[in-house]
This record gives structure tokens, C-alpha cells and sequence, in this order.
């Protein structure tokens, strides 16, 4: 859903002096300092943010050196160092700092759990116990320096432990979403040939139960049949289960709701629960401390041809910009209450619930649930409970609560909020309007920040106490962002233009190489056009140098602010026996921004039913993940091609959508198929 920035959107909405009272940016004309000095200067700008943070390093930066980069493929292979030869540790950073600094004693994290009333609080001194413990356990089990630890984990407390723990140790993490399924996790594991798998027994997404260790112990198998051992599960106990204790109370940071339907079958000598593993080891673990451009973490993100890339995060770099987009986006203050609603296992829950909140020192709430159970006031009623000062959510939710009006949300006072955040896919202008007036009350500014798995921060985003706002815009770019606007030929575009959005720079953020495959990383990002980061958006720069993001100009589409391609739900498709061909296409979605519109061409002799539909909705589930529905399946004899047989996604998109102005179609080999596929166009609701 482009937000595209036309004539009806032109009110601007300028930072309120409450915003800019005690912000750290208070005008444009500091903001474009600062931003110029990040570009001009990065070494004395991000040095002075080291300063400001007090991050420690064990061997400091070396000013000379601070960056070093090649961006430019045609000039040698893409390579990007931040600080190299520094030496710090991000764990040490975002809690042994902030315990020695007195911080101790704070809250790191509320956590809510799915049920009101489930609820747990852990500070930052606990949390330091918990992960050397955690460190120790991981380094019992062979865990070393550099190994890959997959994480399939619900928002529980020791999510952050595990996250923590292999940074601690220089491990790895790489976290899938508990919403995937076990062949997507069989796949990450495989592809990262992770050893190591932390999980927990279920969850409860509302009133639903996710078996996740059921899940977890088939993706082991999967990897098995592939030939790749997983040799240790670890199982957090969070709902307990009738085959092991009877639901009796373990030893555990978030509190654990007993559940008799999960039967969790632990395999001798493989698996071990968590609470039985930590159970008298040290509390104390000397830190590892790493190279700048060690990697952190990886996290796999789709790619356009079709299987995930796992996106190689380093040390500093990372941390410096998670930290520093955290505490001016949301201009957060100690003692503020801030509440990001992301799961931990997409990027937004890397940077902005664990290491860029975490730096500051700051006090989160983690939910662990969903926005609309037991009711659609839920958010607000947990951000009444808890004060919250900033949230920070997709538009996708915003569309969501819109669906049930105000009443949900006028029932609660919600005056804590100062400050309202969007990621994730472009926000239309009406839902930007619901958040502003009716959640906020007019008066707390949006956030739209834009921004990518690749990009480790926010790279577009207004700041409150300084940006006027125009409802869908995400304005200007974050210190060290250095935007462009391409066209088709890599040429820089002036003044008012639409493009391909590029970034011309590398920022500390940025990805530094796709695991395991640094060719398809420089094919992906840097080879279209040479010498700038492609991002792969579209982008219009309006009269006053306002950016607004058109979609993405590739085969990926955003469903629920989740990035997927067109490819991984082709190739789910084409598994299922019936089918001889599949293509999808991005259709507009009213709630999920986004959805999946596939064609798809049957075997000679299959007949196109309400069972086959269902069957195909439900392999692309198992394939990929409850949320990535094929919603509309179009009955396709034939596919429009060239003549040299590529698909025309172009025509099939204007299909989609019923529109018969094809365009240029001389290419199409035959083009009777065309007006098969309009005869045959299902009715869409959606
Ligand atoms: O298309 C853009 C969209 O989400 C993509 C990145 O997806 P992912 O790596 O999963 O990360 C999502 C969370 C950072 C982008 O290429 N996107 C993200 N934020 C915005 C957006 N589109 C428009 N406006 C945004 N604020």
C-alpha cells in the first residue's frame, strides 16, 4: 500500500514545544548540522557518540582508521569496516556497563505475558546473573567464539538471556521468528550449521496454542534427512507440560502458565531444559572481548530468488547505530518507559527491543501476546498499566484497531504517550491520521521510520522535537544516511523525482555480507548500481525534499510489515503435486498492507476446487509460516510469457487488479492467455 505523497496529504504537522522541550534535537537547523558533520565527519561524529554513551572499548577506535571502505564493485570486491582493530563487547555494553554505572537496580524489562495478569519485571543487575550463567551453559555445551546458535523462542525473558549470552561468549545468534515453521527453521539451521537450538515447550498467541517444541524437534529431523546433526536442544520450561512435572512452578524469569495439552517428548542426550541446565552454574563469566567487525549476529531475511539470506551484523558498528537511532528517534530519556510491540525475532525486536533500548540503560515493556486479545484495547491498556512513553509499532496494527473504531480506545487515558513510532511498510495517510488524532491525541508526534533487516537502524525517520511531519513520510535521512534517488540507469536525480531510493555511504548499521555467500550480498545490493547501496524501495522526493517510499521495486512484498518474496511462495506452489507452475504477485491488502495474489497452472486431468484452494493455502502455510497466506488463488491454464519464456509479472499485477490497460505487450509470445485469465479472475475480497 504506497503511500505515494499526493495534493490531499499536504498539511504538515510542525514538533510541538512540549516535543521539543528537553529534546536532544530541537530544530531542523540543528538536525542538518549534526547530519552534515555525520556525513563530512564520521569519525569525530561517531566518536563524539562513543563519548556521549561512554561505551567501552578494551582498545579503543583508532581515529585514523575509523572507516574504511570499498562501495564500489566495479573497483574490487564490496568491504565495509567500521573501527577495525577496536576491541569491545556488545554485551558488555548493554549490561555490565549500566550495572557498573549504578543502573543496576533498574527495570531492563517489563514483561507482560499473553494472559493480563501474567506478568514479570527483571532489572539489570538479574539480568547480568542470568546471562553469565546462560554464557557459561552455552560454553558447557561446546558453544565457541564464531558458531552459529539458532534461537526459536517466544518474547520471553530468556529470549534476551540466550540473545545476550551468545554475544557475551562471541557466538552468533540467529533467531528465527516463532511464527515460522519447521521447514524454515530446518532451512536457516542449515544453511548457518547451527549445532546449538534454544527453544521453549509453547506459547500462547492468544487463544492459540503454538507447539514450538514439536516444531523444533521436526526441523531437527528435516535437518537429519539432510545430513546435518543438531546435537543440543535446549528447552525452556515456559508453559510446562502434563508428561513432566504436572504444570509444578520451575525456577524461571518469566512466570509460566501450566498447559496439559503439550506433551513435550525430550530426547535423551539431546535435549536439556533450561531451568535443570542453569541449575548451579556461576553467575560470573569474563567477557570475550571481540574485534569491531566481528560478527554479532546473523538474521535471515527473503531474497528475491528465493531462498532466505542470512544478514551478517558486526560488533561496534552495529551497536553504535542501534544505540544512537534508539535514544534520538524516539528521544528517550532516562526514567521514560518505551514499548516497541515487534517481535524479537525480525530485526525491529534486535535493535529496538533488545541492543538499542538496552544501551541506553532504558526500561522496556516485552509483551508477549497479541494487540487484539482478550480485547482490542489491549495495547492500550498496557500502556496505561505501565506509563509508556514512546510505542513503537507497524501500521499493519494501526490498520487492525482501526477496524473497531474508537470506543477500545478512548476506554483507557493513554497520557503517558509522548512519542508514536511506525516500521515496517508504508504508512497510508488515513491510518497515519487514526494514530495521530485518535491514539495520540494530537498530541504526540509519529516516527515513520524506514528501514531494512540490512540497515541494522532506522535510516529515514523524522525526529520529534525537530521534523515537521507530513502524514506517510518518513522525511528525512538518520546521521550517516546519505540518500539518492536513481533511475533505471543508475543516474542521480535532482529536485523533485521518483526513483529508486539508494543510499550513497556506507553507516555503521549496515549489513556487512550475506553468510556464507559475499557474492550474492554484492549481487544483491551493490551490483545494479555501482557505488551506492540499492535498498530495493521505490521512493518520491517531494517539493521540500521530503522522502516517501513507494514500495518495493523488486519481487518482494510486505505482508504485516514482513518482508517475503514472490519466489518463496512460488516455489511452496509448484510443491504440491497438482501444480505444474506457479507466480505470485503483491496485491493491496486493507489490514496486512500487502498480501499474496497467486496464479497457479494445474497438471494435465486436476480439477480446480474449493479443496485444491485450501490444500494450496495450507502447504504454503507449513511451508513458510502461518503468516504468509497465499489469500487469492487464480486459476491459470496459462501464464503470460515472452516468447522466450520468462513470466510477465508486469501483466499479471495489472490481472490482479482487473485492470486491462496491459501496456506494451509485442513481447508476449501469446497473448490468448490473457483473456483466459480475466474470464477467470476470482472475486477478491480482501
Ligand atoms: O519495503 C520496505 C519496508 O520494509 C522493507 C524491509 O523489510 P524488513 O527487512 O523485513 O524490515 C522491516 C523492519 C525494519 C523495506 O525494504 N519498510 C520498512 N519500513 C518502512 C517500509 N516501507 C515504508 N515505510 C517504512 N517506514
Amino acid at each position: 500500500m504506497a503511500s505515494g505523497g499526493g495534493e490531499n496529504n499536504t498539511q504538515v504537522y510542525p514538533p510541538s514545544s512540549a516535543s521539543q522541550n528537553g529534546a536532544y534535537v530541537t530544530s531542523m537547523q540543528q538536525y542538518k548540522e549534526m547530519h552534515k558533520q555525520s556525513i563530512e565527519d564520521p569519525a569525530s561524529f561517531w566518536s563524539k557518540i562513543i563519548e556521549d554513551f561512554g561505551f567501552h572499548f578494551e582498545t579503543p577506535p583508532n581515529r585514523d582508521k575509523f572507516l574504511e571502505y570499498n562501495f564500489d564493485v566495479t573497483k574490487g570486491p564490496i568491504d565495509i569496516k567500521w573501527m577495525q582493530g577496536a576491541k569491545t563487547n556488545v554485551c558488555y555494553n548493554v549490561l555490565d556497563r549500566n550495572v557498573k554505572n549504578g543502573l543496576g537496580d533498574n527495570i531492563a524489562f517489563y514483561w507482560e505475558g499473553n494472559d493480563p495478569g501474567d506478568h514479570s519485571t527483571i532489572t539489570y543487575g538479574q539480568l547480568l546473573k542470568e546471562v553469565c550463567k546462560f554464557s557459561n551453559v552455552l560454553k558447557s555445551l561446546g558453544v565457541k567464539k564464531g558458531d552459529r546458535v539458532a534461537i526459536y523462542m517466544p518474547m520471553i525473558v530468556e529470549l534476551v538471556v540466550a540473545m545476550l549470552a551468545c554475544a557475551r561468549i562471541g557466538a552468533m545468534h540467529s533467531i528465527v521468528f516463532g511464527g515460522f515453521s519447521a521447514d524454515s527453521l530446518a532451512g536457516r539451521m542449515l544453511d548457518a550449521k547451527s549445532a546449538v537450538l534454544i527453544t521453549a515447550d509453547g506459547v500462547y498467541r492468544g487463544a492459540k496454542l503454538v507447539d514450538l517444541k514439536k516444531i523444533s524437534d521436526d526441523a531437527v529431523d528435516v535437518c537429519k534427512t539432510k545430513g546435518f546433526d543438531v546435537s543440543t536442544m535446549v528447552v525452556v520450561r515456559h508453559l510446562g507440560s502434563k508428561s513432566v512435572d504436572n504444570g509444578a512452578e520451575v525456577n524461571s524469569p518469566t512466570p509460566k502458565r501450566p498447559c496439559y495439552s503439550l506433551s513435550t517428548n525430550m530426547v535423551s542426550g539431546r535435549d536439556r531444559w533450561w531451568h535443570e541446565i542453569m541449575e548451579g552454574v556461576s553467575d560470573q563469566c569474563d567477557t570475550e572481548w571481540l574485534d569491531a567487525e566481528d560478527p554479532l549476529f546473523m538474521l535471515y531475511t527473503s531474497g528475491s530468488t528465493g531462498t532466505p539470506k542470512g544478514v551478517v551484523h558486526t560488533q561496534a558498528g552495529y551497536l553504535l547505530y542501534a544505540a544512537t537511532t534508539f535514544k534520538y528517534v524516539f528521544d528517550y530519556h532516562p526514567g521514560d518507559i518505551y514499548w516497541c510491540t515487534a517481535d524479537v525475532g525480525w530485526i525491529t525486536g534486535h535493535s529496538y527491543v533488545v541492543y538499542g533500548p538496552m544501551a541506553s540503560g532504558a526500561t522496556s515493556v516485552m509483551f508477549e501476546g497479541v494487540p487484539t486479545y482478550p480485547d482490542e484495547g489491549r495495547c492500550w491498556d498496557i500502556v496505561d498499566k505501565y506509563k509508556v512513553n514512546s510505542i513503537y509499532t507497524a501500521p499493519t496494527l494501526i490498520r487492525t484497531l482501526m477496524k473497531y473504531g474508537d470506543a477500545p480506545i478512548k476506554k483507557y487515558s493513554r497520557k503517558s504517550l509522548r512519542v508514536l513510532g511506525t516500521v515496517g511498510e508504508p504508512i497510508n495517510p488515513e491510518a497515519w491520521l487514526f494514530y495521530y488524532h485518535k491514539i495520540g491525541d494530537g498530541r504526540s508526534p509519529i516516527v515513520d521510520t524506514f528501514w531494512q533487516t540490512e540497515t541494522g537502524g532506522h535510516t529515514m525517520t523524522p525526529l520529534p522535537g525537530a521534523t515537521p511531519l507530513k502524514p506517510g513520510s518518513c522525511t528525512f535521512p538518520f546521521f550517516g544516511i546519505e540518500p539518492a534517488v536513481v533511475n533505471d540507469k543508475g543516474e542521480e536525480l535532482e529536485g523533485v523525482c521518483e526513483g529508486y531510493l539508494v543510499f550513497k555511504k556506507p553507516w555503521p548499521g549496515v549489513m556487512r555480507t550475506v553468510y556464507g555467500n559475499h557474492p550474492r550480498y554484492e549481487g544483491t545490493y551493490f551490483k545494479q548500481f555501482p557505488g551506492y547501496y540499492k535498498t530495493g524501495d521505490g521512493c518520491r522526493r517531494d517539493e521540500d525534499g521530503y522522502y516517501w517510499i513507494t514500495g518495493r521495486m523488486d519481487d518482494m512484498f510486505n505482508v504485516s510489515g514482513h518482508l517475503l518474496s514472490t519466489a518463496e511462495i512460488e516455489s511452496a506452489l509448484i510443491e504440491h503435486p497438482k501444480v505444474a507452475e506457479a507466480a505470485a504477485v503483491a496485491y493491496p491488502h486493507k489490514t496486512k498492507g500487502e498480501c499474496c495474489y497467486s496464479f497457479v497452472t494445474l497438471i494435465e486431468g486436476a480439477e480446480f476446487n474449493e479443496t485444491l484452494i485450501s490444500e494450496l493455502r495450507s502447504h504454503v502455510r507449513t511451508k513458510i509460516g502461518p503468516f504468509a497466506a497465499a489469500e487469492v488463488v487464480h486459476n491459470a491454464p496459462g501464464l503470460p510469457k515472452t516468447r522466450s519464456g520468462k513470466i510477465m509479472r508486469r501483466v499479471l499485477r495489472k490481472i490482479a487488479k482487473n485492470d486491462h490497460d496491459l501496456g506494451d505487450v509485442s513481447t508476449m509470445a501469446d497473448s490468448s492467455v490473457v483473456d483466459v485469465l480475466f474470464a477467470n479472475r476470482p472475486d477478491v475480497n480482501v
